[in-house]
């Protein structure tokens, strides 16, 4: 596996494996990897030539610096998880200047209001930053396709807006959530639960999965207050949000139509930790 510690070693890299008409599928992170990024890394596998993956804790993404800073980084450890997975050719491994090489500063971005729904309301000025970063990378690594975790839905359809807006030749792929064997959503903010809290946790999943029945048989309001009383039963839980979205707008749903698709998207903070989720209904 190749080691891309810069702009320029990524550039003639990139260049050679053009130039040998390599088809390039790309996974962009923030490190701390854990079995769902593999599985975006193993989709990828399947449609291109080459698996390129990048590392890189994006300042101009985080609301808050306490934020920032407490990111985990641990690149030795992610580099072994990577070598040991087999599934990636090479990984990019930017400085802050390589992508921002003047001012670590987002571009404003119209998502087709894409981003002022759920977490565009809880975390201002987070998608601008994501829309930077990803743009950015998308120019240094050309990838054919990218991949990205339903996981983060929000993000996921966002990121397809930008493609589509600006017309960039990436095609984007959404990977389905990777779950522990319990249900919880794999992510590298469970490592700060104890056990017995990422034990507790399954009831996120568990709730999206009932929900899905809910669905066909109780009106909207109905749901919410059963979600709302589940959630009240826990200790060290609050629920931060639960809506159902239409797939398309994002936008909570009024009416269910028959030829729609919805998704019912969750955040609840276990002992401070925020857990993010979401399932098709
Ligand atoms: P990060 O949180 O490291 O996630 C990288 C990718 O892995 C995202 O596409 C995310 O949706 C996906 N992912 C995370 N947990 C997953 C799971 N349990 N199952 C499937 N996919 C999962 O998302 C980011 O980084 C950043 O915002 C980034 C896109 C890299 C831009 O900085």
């Amino acid at each position: 596996m190749e080691v891309l510690k810069s702009r320029k070693i990524l550039q003639d890299f990139i260049e050679r494996q053009r130039e040998m008409g390599k088809r390039i599928g790309f996974a962009p992170t923030m490190g701390a990897l854990h079995d769902g990024h593999l599985s975006l890394y193993k989709e990828a596998r399947k449609d291109n030539d080459l698996v390129i993956s990048s590392i890189f804790v994006n300042p101009t993404q985080f609301n808050n610096q306490d934020d920032l800073a407490k990111y985990p980084r641990d690149v030795d450890r992610d580099l072994h998880i990577l070598k040991n997975s087999g599934l990636v050719d090479a990984v990019y491994i930017p400085e802050v200047s390589d992508i921002y090489p003047e001012q670590a500063k987002s571009k404003n971005y119209d998502f087709g209001g894409l981003e002022n729904e759920m977490e565009g309301k809880s975390r201002p000025g987070h998608f601008d930053g994501v829309g930077t970063v990803v743009e950015e990378l998308f120019k240094q690594v050309k990838p054919d396709y990218a991949y990205f975790g339903e996981k983060d839905f929000q993000q996921l359809a966002i990121i397809k807006k930008m493609v589509e807006m600006q017309n960039l030749p990436v095609k984007i792929i959404g990977v389905p959530t990777h779950r522990a064997d319990n249900g919880l959503a794999l992510s590298s903010r469970n490592q700060r639960l104890s056990e017995t809290r990422r034990d507790a946790s399954k009831v996120i999943f568990e709730t999206l999965t009932k929900v899905k029945t809910w669905f066909k048989e109780d009106s909207y309001s109905v749901i919410k207050d059963k979600v709302k009383d589940v959630f009240d039963d826990q200790q060290n839980m609050q629920l931060e949000y639960f809506l159902i979205a239409e797939e398309k707008t994002l936008k909570e749903a009024e009416f269910f139509y028959n030829d729609r698709k919805y998704r019912a998207f969750i955040v609840v903070i276990v002992d401070g930790v925020r857990l993010i989720d979401n399932l098709p209904m």
